[in-house]
């Protein structure tokens, strides 16, 4: 693998780490860290992670496997890492242009990001091109700790999909996920959510109450949350500009407060009830 972020030296191998679009800042190899669209290494440290010692960890939705290695080095005696490879089989809603879909599928490249980053860091983590539906312990058998991150807010069923996590796990469910802050602070009281659902697969975006709420009702019992936290944008993400047009709509607002604050997010963890 060429490790070679910055300089741009050819590589032997047809495929190198300058030909991905990181989605995660990932330390492979000492000082070299790829430019992510978010780097997330400090948030790992905030997270109410139970001991992983020796344990068997699933990470849903792993993109470049940021979650995944984190509990790798965490101690995990096994991780399996879940992701749908073809962005055509993420949930769209009707009317979605294609050139989204095959923006989207640049980026992904079949998941290259994950390949070059697991042989890099010499991982010995397990992936799995499935959806997050099909997680059942016939297929997967079934895990100490499922981690799942800034995934709930791209599927039409968050609790059907988390019904099918906790199908798969024994011990914790430790989730990351976006959160409506406006919502949190206009209707905390009230378990809400925004509703996207136009042109990309974005769909639900709860408040704090609301996203407990979806955990709970897939028969899960909370431990520790939700925990306020933004996910850092990294050197991958481009910064927007503080411009009159994006202050005028609350999309924009949003965007604007995600490039220089973070996106965000709130964690819990559970365990089944
Ligand atoms: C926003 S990224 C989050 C990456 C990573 N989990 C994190 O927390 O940083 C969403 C990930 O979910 C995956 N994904 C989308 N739909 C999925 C589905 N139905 N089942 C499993 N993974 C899915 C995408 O391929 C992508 O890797």
């Amino acid at each position: 693998v060429d490790l070679d972020l910055h300089r741009g030296e050819t590589s032997l191998r047809p495929i190198s780490t300058q030909d991905v679009q990181w989605y995660h800042s990932i330390e492979l190899a000492p000082g070299e860290v790829t430019p992510g669209w978010f780097d997330l290494r400090s948030v790992a440290g905030r997270l109410p992670w139970p001991d992983l010692n020796g344990k068997s960890c699933l990470d849903v939705g792993t993109f470049d496997g940021f979650w995944a290695f984190e509990m790798e080095r965490r101690g995990a005696a096994e991780v399996v890492a879940v992701d749908v490879l073809d962005p055509a089989r993420y949930d769209w809603p009707a009317g979605s242009d294609d050139a989204i879909s095959n923006a989207f599928e640049q980026r992904k490249r079949g998941g290259q990001g994950f390949e070059l980053a697991c042989e890099a860091l010499g991982s010995s983590v397990e992936r799995r091109d499935m959806s997050i539906y099909e997680l059942s312990p016939e297929e997967l058998g079934s895990f100490d700790l499922v981690y799942l991150g800034s995934l709930l807010l791209h599927l039409r069923d968050p609790v059907g999909a988390l019904e099918a996590v906790r199908s798969v796990c024994t011990g914790n469910l430790l989730t990351l996920d976006a959160i409506d802050p406006w919502l949190s602070r206009a209707l905390g009281g009230r378990a809400v959510a925004s509703l996207d659902g136009v042109g990309r697969p974005w769909w639900w975006k709860p408040n704090e109450k609301a996203l407990t709420r979806l955990v709970e009702s897939a028969g899960f019992v909370i431990e520790h949350g939700p925990l306020r936290i933004s996910m850092p944008p990294g050197k991958g993400q481009p910064r927007l500009g503080l411009k009159l047009a994006l202050l005028r709509s609350h999309e924009g607002r949003v965007a604007l407060r995600s490039s220089r604050r973070g996106d965000p997010h709130a964690a819990i963890l559970a365990r089944p009830a």
